[in-house]
């Protein structure tokens, strides 16, 4: 039954004719790459996070390597990150030639754990940075981060310091707008993160946000994103105090995000209210309808309504190969009714290029292991509708009763 027109899949963007006419007015003003509407783009980002600076680049991908980059990440170092997380959290690291230790989640969420990351820290003295990741727009324990990087902050050795010590760069792929006491999920560490990937909460295609207070910090990371040119190409060719002129101070990146896909961001960031309202919804009414279902377990969250709800990811209750074998087959049951899912996330620890650097066995965190084997994650995004939201929720209650009378 799969692709046909009734077909939900796991994610959709929501464009429409305004993200058509942007992209078109780009299209005809004979400026394609970065200039005025990436700027605009940049400026509308980080006032509506509370961020002093914004920096937009061609993925949230680009920008973790830049934010590692600009703290000291190199030969030598040690980023510190969770095992449940998308390749390139990790593999950034590897990039600038440092190595990963990676830290299991908690016991109640997807995210880092805060004491097992101080027990890491105790352990690692070269650890340059946290890389902590706001799994499916659940907010990590931020506070709790902050104080193991303060604690050990003497142990970062030489590179940058963070606001509270050694520096804590938030993936934050996942997180917009994840709303927490102490601000934006995001804003709140040294560099923060933001994915605008197609299957994202608010989307430009490919493409990503970096924010930061730190003026040093933004600085070294608007040059390394632009080759490390001293100026912008925008600057060279089209200001009324255009020059030819520029200097390369640094062995810079390409990762800028052209204007082309910032005008649908600049869209998208104008209803990014609405489109949380409308995830907030669906996950409302996937809360009530599986609540009441035995052997499901609904997502993890702060109860404060921090939760981005990028993912909406239910875990099967149980545990080792049977939990594994009843996740598959609801992800089956989800397909043969023409539903979409994903799992969130199959853990780097489990993967080969991890498992062989580091000789890692699936139980060394075993946590991140388990949730794994019990996540499905299922279709969230505006526009979805009622009726496709409905179907999703009696597929799912159907394989429960049918898994009861087995
Ligand atoms: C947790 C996390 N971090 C980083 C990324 C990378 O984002 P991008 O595709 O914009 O490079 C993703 C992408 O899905 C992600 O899920």
């Amino acid at each position: 039954m799969n692709q046909n027109s009734d077909f939900i899949p796991f994610a959709k963007p929501a464009l429409g004719k305004e993200e058509e006419d942007a992209v078109l007015e780009v299209l005809r003003s004979g400026w394609l790459t970065t200039g005025k509407v990436a700027r605009a783009l940049e400026e509308e980002f980080a006032a509506f996070v509370g961020a002093k600076r914004a920096l937009a680049v061609n993925s949230a991908t680009s920008g973790l390597h830049l934010a590692l980059e600009a703290v000291g990440v190199g030969p030598g170092s040690v980023v510190a990150t969770s095992p449940y997380t998308f390749a390139s959290t990790a593999a950034v690291a590897r990039h600038l030639g440092a190595e990963v230790r990676f830290c299991d989640i908690g016991v109640a969420d997807y995210n880092i754990d805060s004491d097992l990351l101080d027990r890491l820290l105790e352990r690692e003295k070269d650890v340059r940075a946290i890389l902590p990741i706001h799994v499916g727009g659940n907010p990590c324990d931020m506070g709790a981060i902050f104080a193991a990087a303060e604690r050990h902050s003497h142990e970062g050795g030489q590179g940058v310091t963070g606001k509270r010590g050694i520096p804590v760069i938030e993936d934050a792929a996942h997180s917009f707008p994840s709303r927490t006491a102490a601000g934006l999920a995001g804003t709140l560490g040294d560099i923060g993160v933001y994915s605008f990937y197609a299957t994202k909460t608010m989307t430009t295609g490919e493409g990503g946000m970096i924010v930061t207070d730190d003026p040093a910090l933004g600085a070294r990371m608007a040059t390394m994103r632009m080759h490390g040119f001293d100026r912008e190409a925008w600057d060279r060719y089209t200001s009324r105090k255009a020059s030819w002129y520029y200097e390369i101070v640094e062995a810079g990146y390409k990762y800028n995000l052209p204007d082309l896909l910032a005008a649908i961001g600049r869209v998208q960031l104008a209803k990014a209210e609405r489109l949380f309202s409308e995830r907030v919804a669906i996950a409302g009414r996937y809360d009530e309808a599986f609540s009441g279902l035995d052997g499901l377990v609904l997502p993890p969250r702060k109860n404060d309504g921090s939760h981005a709800w990028h993912l909406y990811s239910l875990r099967v209750d149980g545990s080792g190969d049977a939990v594994e074998a009843a996740r598959d087959s609801l992800i089956a049951a989800l397909q043969e009714a023409g539903i979409g899912s994903s799992v969130h996330f199959i853990p780097l620890h489990l993967m080969p290029y991890w498992a062989k650097r580091y000789a890692l066995s699936p139980s060394d965190f075993p946590r991140a292991w388990a949730s794994y084997r019990a996540s499905v994650s299922l279709p969230i995004w505006p526009g979805m509708g009622n009726d496709a939201v409905d179907r999703v929720i009696e597929t799912i209650a159907t394989w429960v009763r049918n898994r009861s009378f087995r």
